[in-house]
């Protein structure tokens, strides 16, 4: 191990420990001879054989749950077989209750907002309809070099190859699993709110190669043309360019709406920023309300997202759609464009957060409520420092379960200016 070049590795040893608390990464924490060992597929509590896989650093290591010698009361049998120390690594939480995995998820959420933003938060991560199993109807599988499709280990570039994943959607499997994909090195698969199945396959190095596109038999009135799909969300038909962003999860999308709006509250006449609007969910579902006088804008950096949200938005004359990229000096100059503040700003960024700089620009605008959408606590949690230093308070937070067995986590923050 490079910074303690002295000291023998503990990679390959096994070891007993106490399972400490949960932490953020689908591990729990657990000390061994002065250092921190992250814990993979076991739980707080137990006491637990681990043998070592990654010895990289001096402060900690890495290892799996190996042997359970007193096993927490919220363990479970693994529903997937394809899950377990050493094999597939898409799931975190597989060997967990999920009622269980929702409190843990809910302790990742405290322990970031303490740890990086010096908040007391606690909640209940709320469960999403549908079950733990077979939700994911928008997947990337690697593929082997002899065609077949799977998925990696956790910090393994090899391949599990699959027949079955259990957490995604059937239509999705039977169209990538137990099939060969001779030459590609990934495939990506949606299935649309219609049963439409779009397949893309990606070369080694990620980039699309092609792309199919199935709709069900009786599906000529779908919307949906090209390689485009159809999602239904808040009562409203959305087209998404085949596998690209909508939410995984076929009942979050319209959670997370309900959520949006409800912290949101816009009026008739106001002015709403969507930043990373993706196919305009937010912003499209929020337009209703601020009426033919008020104003939404959505911004995004995706042309086929932008195209696809322009066409999703066409009824709506208050709403329109930006492509470019939001980083801090192209918020600035957005911002100096329009006819006043907005009133609210909705923002869904990638799991990076919308980082220090945008968040700073953002919380120097003169908007009423600032909506946060976050698929990382952590990033959220750095980002929510920055409103917090420069005045503004965390004044609403849900979570959803929108990813079961996995340690994922959706969250929607309200964030809104200390009064005077
Ligand atoms: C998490 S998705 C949210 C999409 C949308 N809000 C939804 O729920 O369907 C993030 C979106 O941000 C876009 N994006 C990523 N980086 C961006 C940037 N710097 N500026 C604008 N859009 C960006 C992506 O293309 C993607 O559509």
């Amino acid at each position: 191990m490079a910074d303690r070049p002295d000291a023998p590795t503990w990679l390959g040893d096994r070891f007993e420990v106490t399972v400490g608390p949960v932490a953020h990464g689908g591990h729990c924490v657990a000390r061994h001879e002065g250092r921190v060992v992250f814990v993979r597929h076991a739980l707080p509590g137990e006491r637990v054989v681990v043998a070592v896989t990654e010895d990289r650093h001096p402060g900690y290591c890495r290892a799996d749950a190996v042997e359970v010698l007193d096993a927490s009361p919220d363990r479970v049998e693994r529903p997937c077989p394809y899950s377990g120390p050493g094999k597939c690594g898409g799931c975190d939480w597989q060997h967990v209750a999920p009622e269980a995995q929702r409190r843990l998820k809910g302790d990742v959420v405290t322990e970031q907002f303490a740890r990086l933003a010096g908040m007391d938060v606690s909640l209940d991560v709320e469960e999403l309809p549908g079950g733990p199993l077979r939700w994911r109807s928008r997947a990337r599988f690697a593929v082997d070099r002899a065609g077949r499709p799977g998925l990696r280990p956790h910090r393994s570039r090899e391949v599990v190859v699959l027949d079955d994943c259990p957490i995604t959607v059937e239509p999705a499997v039977e169209a990538v699993l137990g099939r060969r994909w001779d030459g590609a090195g990934a495939v990506d698969v949606a299935v649309d709110s219609v049963g439409g199945v779009t397949t893309t396959t990606l070369d080694r190095r990620g980039h699309p190669q092609s792309t199919r596109v199935v709709r069900p038999t009786g599906a000529a009135s779908s919307a949906a043309t090209g390689s485009r799909a159809e999602r239904k969300a808040w009562h409203r038909d959305w087209q998404v360019e085949g596998t690209g962003f909508w939410q995984v999860h076929p009942a979050a999308a319209d959670a997370l709406v309900g959520a949006v709006a409800g912290f949101a509250g816009v009026r008739p006449g106001e002015r709403v920023l969507d930043l990373y609007a993706g196919a305009g969910l937010f912003g499209g579902s929020l337009a209703p309300g601020v009426g033919p006088d008020g104003q939404v804008i959505c911004v995004e950096s995706d042309a086929g997202a932008c195209a696809a949200a322009s066409d999703n938005l066409s009824d709506l004359p208050q709403a329109e759609v930006w492509q470019g990229d939001v980083d801090a000096e192209g918020l600035t100059d957005l911002l100096a464009e329009l006819d006043g503040p907005p009133d609210v700003v909705v923002l869904d960024p990638p799991r990076s957060g919308a980082g220090r700089e945008v968040s700073a620009v953002l919380a120097d605008t003169r908007a009423r409520a600032v909506v946060y959408v976050a698929c990382d606590p952590a990033s959220l949690a750095r980002d929510v420092a920055v409103f917090a230093e420069a005045g503004w308070r965390l004044t609403g937070l849900r979570a959803y379960d929108a990813f079961p067995m996995t340690a994922h986590v959706e969250c929607v923050a309200l964030l809104e200016p200390a009064a005077g």
